[in-house]
């Protein structure tokens, strides 16, 4: 049987999933690297970092399974979204690349909405946002006019590693929505924003469907790694997109909750739906479908802080491990997860985390479950507006990344969310999605039902709503809603 990897070129590290024809893991490997923060809100990093950490990957790939090199058909890519890489008339960086967790670019959001926002809003279905790739745009021609001179392509970070492997520029239309660049329903760059900003179209790469073939790995490549055959490399997709595929949900009844550096809760489109700016709406890796979303940005990474802060050197199990003997609630002790600003539904870069209610009775195990909590009624505005805006209600929510790997923060969503928990046999979502891709595109399957039915598996316990916790919850999150109007200007 021959293998996929699917590649997730993630915000603090990159991981490779190395899966067969019957959608069954054969291995996962993962090489880290760090985040450039050379001034305050600034977050950037060389997309070098990236090409070593995937050059780990395969060398880890290539040494713990030994029919690697013969059996690898197909590759494809999960990315971080929106980060602006920039390439020189060599091909080579022109400046780091800018991440979309980095918040330089108020002043650009505010130009480009005060000028154009409502035409931005009916070609792009989104707002300019920090994170976005035209604010970076805007940023470069602004601060630095010689680089951005220099500057003859531009893409997004998991092209850069479709280019490293095959020497070829592309990118696919669920990243390219993300740039704000991009008319989502012609699928093509637009002209009008282009115009807008000065932006010439032989910068953009072009453009092509998710699953559609971008070229072959290099002959050098495949000599370092022992890879015998032609390996053909897949367009891939943002990673919210594929976690979406993943999650194996075609229909917009079941919502999805991705936890990782950032959080995200999505849900499916059939078509283009008008949220007014208050959700993201960016095209699927799906042929013609949609999803929308809000985004918490510091979730995972509220979390590895607080590690980082209070528990260094230990575990996120060990230091997990008590959480649940404390209440729901936390007695009184609640946390906000604003600490490198928000999106969802609080557009503010300038916001800061806090802990409120602090009491001499509260211990360690008090500040870890408060963070958990926040994080989540963070995910739940996010939930609240899709509800609103569709009548509806989510029955079912299935949870990826870091969220889904402890049992009692999976029941502590159920509680919060008063919705049905369902988890994934393998862990990493994007990365799913990207294997999936490739399998596609390899033409293991004729339509993407088949290709789900084969490579979506979920775990048989499911977590749901604990009707007294529910209750409880619902009275906290209304207190934790108000902590942003009485923080903000602080
Ligand atoms: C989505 C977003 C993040 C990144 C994380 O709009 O900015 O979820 O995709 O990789």
């Amino acid at each position: 049987m021959s293998y996929v990897l699917g590649i997730d070129l993630g915000t603090s590290s990159l991981k490779g999933i190395l899966m067969d024809e019957a959608g069954q893991v054969i291995c996962e490997k993962s090489s880290g690297y760090g985040i450039d923060t050379p001034a305050n809100g600034y977050s950037e990093q060389r997309p070098e970092y990236w090409v070593v950490a995937c050059e780990d990957v395969l060398t880890q790939l290539s040494i713990a399974v030994s029919d690697f090199g013969e059996k690898l058909a197909g590759i494809s890519f999960s990315g971080q979204m929106h980060s602006l890489v920039t390439l020189d008339a060599d091909f080579k960086p022109a400046y780091p690349a800018i991440l979309w967790n980095d918040v330089r670019t108020t002043k650009q959001c505010e130009q480009i909405m005060s000028t154009f926002g409502e035409r931005l809003l009916s070609i792009t279905q989104n707002i300019a946002l920090e994170g976005f790739t035209l604010p970076k745009i805007l940023w470069l021609q602004e601060n630095e006019p010689a680089i951005w001179q220099k500057v003859k392509k531009i893409m997004l970070p998991k092209d850069y590693l479709s280019f490293w492997f095959t020497g070829e520029i592309c990118t696919e239309y669920s990243d390219a929505a993300g740039t704000l660049l991009l008319d989502i329903q012609k699928r093509a760059w637009s002209d009008e924003i282009l115009n807008q900003f000065a932006i010439s179209k032989d910068i953009l790469p072009k453009l092509i469907p998710s699953m559609d073939r971008v070229g072959i790995v290099k002959e050098e490549i495949c000599k370092r790694y022992n890879i015998k055959n032609e390996v053909s490399v897949f367009a891939g997709g943002a990673d919210n997109a594929c976690a979406a595929l993943a999650s194996g949900i075609a229909d917009d009844e079941i919502g999805l909750v991705s936890i990782g550096t950032s959080g995200v809760f999505s849900s499916f489109e059939d078509k283009v739906a008008d949220y007014q700016g208050k959700l993201h709406f960016f095209n699927h890796v799906i042929e013609d479908k949609y999803y929308s979303m809000g985004v918490t940005l510091a979730a995972g990474n509220s979390l590895s802080w607080f590690k980082e802060t209070f528990a260094k050197g230990i575990s996120f199990e060990d230091m997990l491990k008590d959480v649940y003997q404390i209440a729901p609630g936390s007695d009184g002790l609640m946390f906000t997860p604003y600490i490198a600003g928000e999106r969802t539904p609080h557009i503010d870069s300038q916001v800061r985390g806090s802990f409120i209610g602090i009491d001499t009775k509260h211990t360690f195990n008090h500040f870890a479950r408060a963070v958990m909590e926040g994080i989540t009624f963070s995910l739940k505005d996010s939930q609240m507006i899709m509800e609103q805006a569709k009548q509806k209600k989510f029955k079912k929510l299935i949870s990826v990344g870091g969220g889904a790997k402890n049992p009692d923060w999976m029941q502590m969503q159920a509680d919060i969310f008063d919705a049905e928990m369902i988890r994934l046999s393998v862990e990493q979502g994007p990365g799913l999605g990207a294997c999936m891709i490739a399998a596609m595109g390899l033409g293991w399957f004729e339509t993407v039902e088949d290709l789900i039915k084969t490579f979506v598996d979920y775990k048989q316990a499911t977590f749901t709503p604990n009707k007294e916790n529910v209750a409880i919850y619902q009275a906290v999150y209304q207190k934790w809603q108000q902590i942003y109007q009485a923080t903000k200007d602080f």
